[in-house]
């Protein structure tokens, strides 16, 4: 029998409820910051995702899903969207919109990781850019727009994850100080660190080894190290942090897994989904639009994650409201009057209010316990007597009760009934 692959879920209709709420109040907060739509290819050329992420990080390493096409091409699932925000924009003549241009999307990506609780290798991410403007004020108004999304899903116990990662005038001496910490601590640290300390340097803060730990606590810190450009940047989007009063860490250790990123970066962190605690990530990134061949681009962004999302929502007992259904069904009695509650059926549905009929020659009796099933509000009887009148029953499937009504006045009637029970629902 087949099964989903590895790292990859079905989202049954019972857990779209969730994905329609963060989508749906997601697209509500964009849309109140100016934030507009954009969607991408899920695939592109491969050395864009190369050049963007950093040959050297995990992703381009050991994660992405690269094949080659029919043609010879080499081309890759996206494993995060940025790199293609930022081609689209070089491509599309961005720079001569009104800056900065503010784009989100929101869609699948993937990484060939190891599976487990809230890492996946189909995930979806909704993914937030603005780009061609490097005023901090910007980086505030992008990492508030992730926590007030949260916020906004009822989320408790964040925290929020600040740090500079410098730029290219001041990174390399910092690199260059924490390789010469590490030069002499090689017996104490992990396989894998002695690996990155040849091959991206910054990432030892990152290890999650045991081992480590001590090494990193010790660790020069890039703040202490910043050029006066982005020391000043860091300062004013602190200061408009502290504000605001937004709680925030500042931590020394957060470098992220790609490479573009250049002064602010940011994570939010949740409890409740183990090991995988960053719900978003973000970042700015002056370099990128350059080093993919456009004009010179400030640009800062964030992702979030939304099966983290919702596994947290669900961790932290967040309710949602169901999905709109029918609120009618057409029950029959006799062969003779199917073809006339099909009829009815459709003509409900043409005036917008939502309706089922039943399906097949079932006893009135076996239809009416498919319309409490199905979760209706009214059920509508097609019957001899009340037909040959131009009348139907409608049965009210909350208390039961009976009255007849004129087909001709039936949407009218079940138009006010709905509206009535939808406004006296608790
Ligand atoms: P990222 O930190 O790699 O950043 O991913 C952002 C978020 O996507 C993570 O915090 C997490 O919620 C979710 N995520 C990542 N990988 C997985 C996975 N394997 N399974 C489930 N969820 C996952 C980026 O992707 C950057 N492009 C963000 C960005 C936009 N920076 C600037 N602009």
């Amino acid at each position: 029998m087949y099964k989903a692959p590895r790292g990859t879920q079905d989202i049954l209709p019972q857990e779209q409820p969730y994905w329609f709420y963060v989508k749906n109040t997601a697209i509500r907060l964009l849309h109140l910051y100016g934030y507009q739509p954009i969607d991408l290819p899920i695939f592109e050329d491969t050395s864009l995702f190369v050049r963007s992420v950093g040959e050297t990080t995990d992703i381009v390493e050991k994660e992405m899903y690269t094949f080659l096409d029919k043609g010879g091409d080499s081309l890759t699932l996206r494993p995060e969207f940025t790199a293609g925000v930022v081609r689209a924009y070089i491509e599309h003549g961005m720079h001569l919109w009104p800056q900065p241009v503010r784009l989100y999307s929101i869609g699948p990506a993937f990484r060939y990781e190891r599976p487990q609780a809230g890492r996946f290798r189909q995930f979806h991410q909704i993914n937030v850019e603005a780009l061609g403007e490097q005023d901090p004020a910007l980086d505030f108004e992008v990492m508030t727009l992730a926590w007030h999304l949260y916020e906004e899903l009822g989320f408790k116990g964040l925290s929020f994850q600040v740090n500079s990662t410098g730029c290219p005038k001041c990174r390399p001496a910092y690199v260059a100080i924490l390789k010469d910490y590490y030069q002499g601590k090689v017996s104490l640290i992990c396989e894998d660190c002695r690996r990155r300390l040849e091959r991206n340097p910054l990432r030892l803060l990152d290890c999650k080894n045991e081992q480590c730990q001590p090494v990193i606590a010790q660790a020069p810190k890039i703040i202490d190290f910043l050029c006066e450009e982005c020391a000043s940047h860091f300062r004013t989007l602190l200061d408009y942090l502290d504000q605001e009063g937004h709680p925030y860490t500042l931590n020394h250790r957060l470098v992220r897994g790609l490479d573009y990123y250049t002064k602010t970066v940011f994570e939010v962190w949740a409890e409740g989904i183990g090991a995988q605690n960053a719900v978003c990530g973000g970042g700015r990134y002056d370099g990128l639009a350059q080093e993919l061949g456009g004009p010179p681009t400030p640009g800062v962004g964030f992702a979030a994650g939304i099966e983290r999302i919702v596994m947290i929502m669900k961790h932290q007992g967040i309710e949602v409201p169901p999905l709109e259904g029918p609120k009618v069904f057409v029950a029959f009695t006799g062969e003779a009057l199917k073809k006339e509650a099909v009829k009815l059926t459709s003509r409900l549905r043409r005036s917008g209010i939502g309706a089922t009929h039943a399906l097949g020659d079932r006893s009135l009796k076996a239809q009416l316990k498919r319309a409490d099933k199905a979760g209706v509000l009214y059920t509508v009887i097609v019957g001899e007597e009340e037909f040959a009148q131009g009348k139907v029953a409608l049965r009210s499937m909350k208390d039961g009760t009976q009255v007849e009504v004129q087909i001709d006045d039936l949407e009218r009637w079940l138009r006010e009934a709905i509206l009535k029970l939808s406004s006296s629902a608790p």
